[in-house]
């Protein structure tokens, strides 16, 4: 059987020896550099690095630079370490790039036999249990057996750059029903307008708070079409957690009609690029499905940034655009027949 365990010092010696058997080659997901091994030959800085490794998954952690929090485990079958996982909480750009959420390796001796499948599909209930979803992960385009690994654990390629392989894999995190107070994301708090925000930013009004260049046009679009108060329906503030700036905001085109709710959101240009809107997309987008409702959004054809977050959440563009009129726009649907890894 595999599991995930915390690293813990009871594993050490089998540890050591999926350690000698990767030789000096890089171990992904292991937070261990092979430089390192001087050092952690001694029974204390090897508990000092175990408990380390614990507490990186902490929020309130201070991490060094460009560091995020992560879960570290090693995967563990029949009692001996073979290989190691991690699951990093958010994305940073080079993260988004390259590294991924998920980085993994399994001991040389014993590959081939299902264990990095198994352990994957493991990380990603934790990613799920955590709220993170979907998920980046990553390989070099020459590295078969991780493309392999990624794909059929649910993975769709994105793209490829600089002979990278960039995959997006749904976790199924549960959410709660959507209502109309605030909505917490990852990386965001998701916090309905108020009347009094709304009028606010109709007036031309900015507010400590509010990033600059926020509220965009689309933006006072969106707080335009407001009825009298905030609902469930009504724009929120895409408030970020790394610096509690509203950097944008989302919402839907009105109360569901017949069971379907279309949506609209927007970043200002400094947080784009960066993974927040598939983050906060994927939170609201589950919030609406909990609640019992179709998603659909419409895009302009050259958006191509939000084609991309669209499709990775499991939208699929209608085949011909919605109005075939120029400036028309598309339509994008939810499948909701999207298999998420951990349903039944
Ligand atoms: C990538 C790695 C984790 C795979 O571990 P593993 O336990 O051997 O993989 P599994 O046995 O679970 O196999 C998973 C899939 O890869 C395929 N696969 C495994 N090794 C393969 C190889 N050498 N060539 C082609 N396909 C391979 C398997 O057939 C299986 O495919 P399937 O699910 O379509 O049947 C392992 O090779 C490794 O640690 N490599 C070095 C570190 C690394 O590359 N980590 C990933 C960084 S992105």
């Amino acid at each position: 059987m595999i599991e995930l365990v915390r690293p813990t010092v009871d594993l050490s010696d089998s540890w050591w020896e999926m350690v000698d058997d990767f030789a000096d080659t890089t171990i992904h997901g292991s937070s261990y550099r092979s430089g390192d091994r001087e050092l952690l030959r001694d029974r204390d800085a090897f508990e000092e690095w175990v408990d380390w490794l614990g507490r990186m998954e902490r929020s309130d952690e201070a991490l060094p630079q460009g560091r995020v929090p992560s879960s570290n485990r090693w995967v563990v079958r029949d009692g001996r370490v073979v290989g190691t996982i991690a699951v990093r909480h958010a994305l940073t750009p080079s993260l988004v790039a390259e590294g991924g959420h998920i980085g993994y390796a399994v001991s040389p001796a014993v590959r081939r036999q299902g264990i990095a499948r198994a352990a994957l599909g493991l990380a990603l209930r934790l990613a799920a249990s955590r709220g993170i979803d979907p998920v980046l992960v990553t390989c070099d385009a020459t590295n078969t057996a991780s493309a392999r690994t990624i794909t059929s654990s649910g993975g769709v390629l994105e793209d490829e750059r600089e002979g990278v392989l960039r995959h997006w894999v749904r976790t199924g995190a549960p959410a709660q029903p959507i209502g109309p107070g605030p909505i917490e994301t990852r990386e965001a708090r998701l916090v309905p307008v108020t009347s009094e925000e709304a009028a606010a930013m109709r007036a031309g009004e900015t507010r400590e708070g509010w990033a600059e260049g926020y509220p965009r046009e689309d933006d006072l679009d969106a707080v335009g079409m407001m009825p009298s108060g905030p609902d469930a329906w009504t724009p929120r503030h895409i408030v970020r957690r790394s610096d509690g700036l509203a950097v944008g905001s989302i919402g839907c085109f009105g109360p569901p009609d017949e069971g379907v709710v279309e949506i609209g959101y927007g970043l200002v240009e400094q947080a784009r690029g960066g993974g927040l809107m598939t983050d906060v997309l994927s939170g609201m987008v589950r919030s609406l499905e909990a609640a019992g409702l179709t998603v659909v959004a419409h895009t302009e054809p050259a958006n191509v940034a939000s084609h991309r977050v669209l499709a990775r959440l499991g939208f699929e563009r209608a085949d011909e655009p919605a109005d075939a009129g120029a400036g028309a726009e598309w339509l994008w649907t939810r499948r909701s027949d999207v298999r998420c890894v951990g349903d039944a």
